[in-house]
Formats: structure tokens, sequence, C-alpha cells
């Protein structure tokens, strides 16, 4: 028999609204629907109410199993706006042919070359923390993420262009973010328009330059000028990298460091790790296997707070999981949150256990990077980066959590520690050495 999916009762929906008031995210609202009505439900939203789909079976089945049956593009969204023809917004052939085409950037071999800019970009911003001083982590992380994204794909040093055009970053991310516009689609968007000019300027700007000047062609940048591709096509998947490369490492290293600043024990575990694995030189590629407490503490902030907290699909045609009908059309969300904290698949869900990662994972109940073929092409690229600026940060200073306004986690273009996560840093009395 094939049911019709579940959708939250009216007494479901207040509880839902007042776990969302306490928590301060709508992920709250989720968890209260999931534990209500399992792993297939509907929320329901004035003008919006996607399917949600939680669980190891749904992640093989969204990812994996039905994956051609079901299409990423929608072109409505903002984030297709935004993105044109980026390898993250396009289906089909012409997916799995930028996809071709970008591997060879991202595979592993090119992993060790890039560790040095990861170290540089890491020191650069460290070496302008004050002792003493009291930190927000989430701004710090993304000068170091923006720097090391620009520095590694595209050869480019982003340095000049920190100040001048972070707002523009961080308005481009908000212009993607969830919002009204989900309910009323269509609704004017104003206040955005100047901020994605002065991003294409600068990403047309920095692709002229290059094929002028091509040197290597290894990086991502020169890859894509080589491959004979037009610079709208190349400004497309710049400004997919830029933004998918650096707003998820930045959510990623500062949860990590939230956690790490809330859990003291661990993070003196981490640190004396770092110190026998790394001592007081520069961390390099073989660094990387050895660091494996370190490891587990980012899989754990991965999957607390996993900065791509969904999948969004849209049914090409009607399906059915698990006994339930999903019309042709739906808006499919599978939840990478609900499932890394699902009571069926992990023990004490919401604490912080980095020593859970020391035992086998079942296959998909952890899939911070997604799975099968639209997996995450930065998947390698930013473990070894969290590594990195992780082991950089935990050499050269100690940590203390500075109490400030409550932390939850924002619902933007991915999850973020909001308001802030403050720290305080004292240097160590420690030289590290820097090449
Ligand atoms: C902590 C860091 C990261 C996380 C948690 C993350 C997570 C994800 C997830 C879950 C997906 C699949 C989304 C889906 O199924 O709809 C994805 C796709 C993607 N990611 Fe990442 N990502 C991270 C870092 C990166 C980096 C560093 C890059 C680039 C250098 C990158 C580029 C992409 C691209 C281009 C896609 C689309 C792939 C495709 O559709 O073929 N990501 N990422």
């Amino acid at each position: 028999m094939v049911s019709e999916i579940p959708t939250p009762s009216a007494q479901a929906g207040l509880r839902a609204l007042q776990a969302m008031a306490r928590h301060k995210t709508p992920l709250a609202a989720l968890e209260t629907f999931h534990a209500e009505l399992g792993d297939v439900f509907r929320a329901q939203l004035p003008g919006f109410s996607p399917i949600i789909l939680v669980g190891a079976e749904a992640a093989r089945f969204v990812l994996v199993t039905s994956r051609e049956d079901f299409r990423w593009r929608v072109d409505t969204d903002p984030v297709t706006h935004l993105l044109r023809f980026g390898v993250l917004v396009v289906d089909g052939e012409q997916h799995d042919t930028l996809r071709r085409q970008m591997n060879p950037a991202l595979h592993k071999r090119m992993l060790a070359a890039y560790i040095a800019a990861m170290v540089r970009a890491s020191d650069q911003v460290c070496a302008t923390w004050q002792n003493g001083q009291t930190l927000d982590m989430l701004v710090e992380m993304r000068k170091i993420a923006l720097l090391i994204i620009m520095e590694t794909l595209y050869k480019v040093d982003f340095t000049p262009e920190m100040r001048p055009l972070w707002n523009t970053v961080l308005r481009t991310i908000q212009f993607i973010s969830p919002g009204l516009w989900l309910i009323w689609r269509g609704t004017p968007r104003p206040g955005y328009a100047r901020a994605l000019r002065q991003m294409d300027d600068y990403l047309y700007r920095i692709i002229r330059a290059r094929r002028t000047n091509l040197g290597t062609t290894e990086d991502l940048l020169g890859t894509l000028i080589h491959s004979g591709m037009d610079d709208g096509l190349i400004r497309d998947q710049l400004l997919t990298m830029l933004i998918a490369g650096h707003d998820t490492s930045t959510a990623l290293l500062s949860w990590a460091l939230y956690l790490l600043g809330q859990h003291s024990q661990i993070l003196e575990t981490a640190r004396a790790e770092v110190d026998r694995i790394a001592g007081v030189e520069m961390p390099h590629a073989e660094h990387m296997h050895e660091l494996t407490f370190l490891g587990n503490v980012i899989d754990e902030a991965l999957r607390l707070y996993p900065p791509i907290h969904l999948s969004s699909r849209v049914a090409a045609t009607a399906l059915e999981f698990n006994g339930f009908r999903i019309p042709a059309s739906s808006r499919v969300l599978f939840s990478i949150y609900l499932t890394q904290r699902h009571p069926a698949h992990w023990d004490k869900p919401g604490e912080f256990i980095p020593a859970r990662f020391e035992n086998k994972i079942e296959p998909y109940t952890f899939v911070p990077f997604g799975g099968g073929p639209r997996n995450c092409i930065g998947a390698a690229f930013a473990q070894v980066e969290a590594k990195i600026v992780l082991a950089r940060i935990l050499q050269q200073f100690d940590l203390s959590a500075v109490a400030g306004a409550q932390v939850h986690a924002h619902m933007g273009a991915t999850l973020e520690p909001r308001p802030a996560v403050l720290m305080r840093v004292q240097r160590r009395g420690v030289f590290v050495k820097n090449q």
C-alpha cells in the first residue's frame, strides 16, 4: 500500500514554533516534526511545503539509487540566478562534463601542493592576532578560507581585496540564503544588484588577467581557461567554487573552534596530538594521516553542525519511498542534519564525542559531503584544509571561550555559529617554523 506523506498536527506546529523560538533556529522545528512523524514528512509553510527525508536509507535513495529521478536545478531559485551554469546547479550531461573538467584540480594528488598555501594563509591571519585579544572566530576563519580558496584554485592573492570585497562576499552569500523568497516567490529583492555586479567585475578581471598570462594550467582557473571555455562559463564555475569552497570551510572551522572552546579536555588532547606529531614544524602531507584525533574532532563537528545541512532536489517523476508517494515535481529535502543526529544511528546524538569516530561508522549515517556522483567535489580539500588550519592555530595559541550571546545554528547558505564565536587568544611561548 502506498500512503500519503504525513504532515504535522496543529499541536506539533505549535511545539515546533516554541522550539524554534527557544533555540533560535528552524532546525529545532524540523527536529520536533521528525520526532512526531518519523523519517518521511511534509513541512508546511505557506507557499512552500517540501517533503523532508531523514536517515541512512533516505540518503541512499536520494543520493545514489534514485539519483537519476531527481533534478538539482530550479530555475527560479536565487542560487540558480547567481551561479547560472555552475557545476552545482546543472544536471545531466552538462553536469557530468563540467565535473570531469574540474575534478583534476581537486584531485588528492594536488593536495600536497596546496598545503603550503593553507599554512601561509593561516599564518598570515594569525599574525594579526594580538596577545590577549578577543576575536570572533567566524570572521577570522572566513579570512583564512578566502585566502586559501583564491590562492590554491585560482593562483590569486586575495589580500588586497579582503577589505574592499568583504561586504560584497557576505551580500552574495545572503542572496542565496533561505528567506522570504521561499514563501513569496518572485518578490523583488532590492539591495543586491551592486554587490553582485562588483563580484562579477572582480571575477571577470581575474579571468582576463590570467588569459594574458596563463602560466600553469594545473590549478582550477588555468584548467578552465585551457579547456577552451568562454569567460561567462568560467565565471560561473569560479563563483560556484568561491562560495561553495569557502563558506562551508568557514562554518566548519568556526564550529570546530566553538566546540573545542566548550570542551577544554578535548582541546587539550587535540593540542597534545598536534605537538607530538608536528612539533614546531610546518604541518605537511604525512602529518595528515597521523593527526587522527584532530580528524575525529573535525568529523564530530561536521556531524553535529554539517555546514550543508540538507540536499535539495526536485522529483523529476512520481516516486515511492518506504511506502510513501512522492508526486512528480515535489521539492524533496534530504536532511543531513537530522540524519547525523538520528537516535537510531547515533548514541547520545546531541553530545560532542570525537572518540565515537574511532569505531566503524555505518554507511550513509554520516554524510556531511553528500554521496554518489554529486558528492562534494572539495571533500578531500576541505578535510585537509581543516586539519592544517586548526593544527596551525593550536601550535601557536592558547584559546579560551569568551562568554557572549548564546550561539545558535543560523541557517544561511551554510549552517553558521551566530552571532559570533568569541575566543581569547594567547600566544604560546613556542617558536613555530614557517618554512
Ligand atoms: C566543510 C566543507 C564542505 C562541506 C561540508 C561541503 C558539503 C557539500 C555537500 C553536502 C555537497 C552535496 C550537496 C547535495 O547533495 O546537494 C557538496 C557539493 C559541492 N561542493 Fe562541497 N562542501 C565543503 C567544501 C567544499 C569545497 C572546499 C569546495 C571547492 C573547493 C566545494 C565545492 C562543492 C561543489 C562544486 C559541489 C557540487 C558538486 C556537484 O554537484 O557535482 N565544497 N558539498
